[in-house]
């Protein structure tokens, strides 16, 4: 028997259209969208980009591991997660424990690349050889996920409409 899923983690890399896809997707199920980005700086008063450079990524992972378990208590919702929350090992341990649905929203590097361009609040994304690399990377671990939705060529209502018609809800 299929379960029913009450909560569903949207993950992919930076420009893989998670909160927005994030937010119409909850509208259409009724339920509440929670984005793990807005979350932190919620908490913390202040921009992702101002944590990186204040107290660097090792602190950043802290609080986005502190954060996650905070909005996984909140079933039903659909919850966005940050590019790189998937990819420790640690969260992507924790959010299989839940239960919750995950999907990889898969987009291909040339139009991430195209997405990032000229949005300054991302720290990781400085130079083109840095995103590749990190990209790279965290593929492995997207991979990992239960579900795989390919966005490339998608308006973000296609996507909702194909994550809808994947067996979770
Ligand atoms: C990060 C991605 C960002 C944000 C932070 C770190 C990453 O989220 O969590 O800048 O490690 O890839 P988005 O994927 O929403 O840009």
């Amino acid at each position: 028997m299929t379960r029913r899923r009450k909560m569903v983690f949207l993950l992919g890399f930076m420009g893989s259209g998670k909160s927005t896809v994030g937010e119409l997707l909850a509208r259409e199920l009724g339920w509440p969208f929670i984005d793990l980005d807005t979350t932190i700086e919620a908490g913390q008063g202040t921009s992702i980009r101002e944590i990186f450079e204040r107290r660097g990524e090792l602190f950043f992972r802290e609080i986005e591991r502190a954060a996650l378990t905070e909005v996984s208590k909140s079933a039903p919702a659909v919850i966005a997660l940050g590019g790189g929350t998937w990819a420790q090992r640690e969260n992507l341990e924790f959010i299989r424990s839940t239960g919750a649905a995950t999907v990889w929203l898969d987009c291909g590097i040339d139009e991430l690349r195209r997405r990032c361009a000229g949005i300054e609040n991302r720290p990781l994304f400085r130079d083109p050889e840095v995103f590749t690399q990190l990209y790279l990377q965290r593929l492995p671990y997207y991979r990992l996920a239960e579900h795989r939705v390919v966005t490339d060529g998608y308006g973000a209502d296609e996507v909702v409409q194909k994550i809808l018609r994947l067996n979770i809800f």
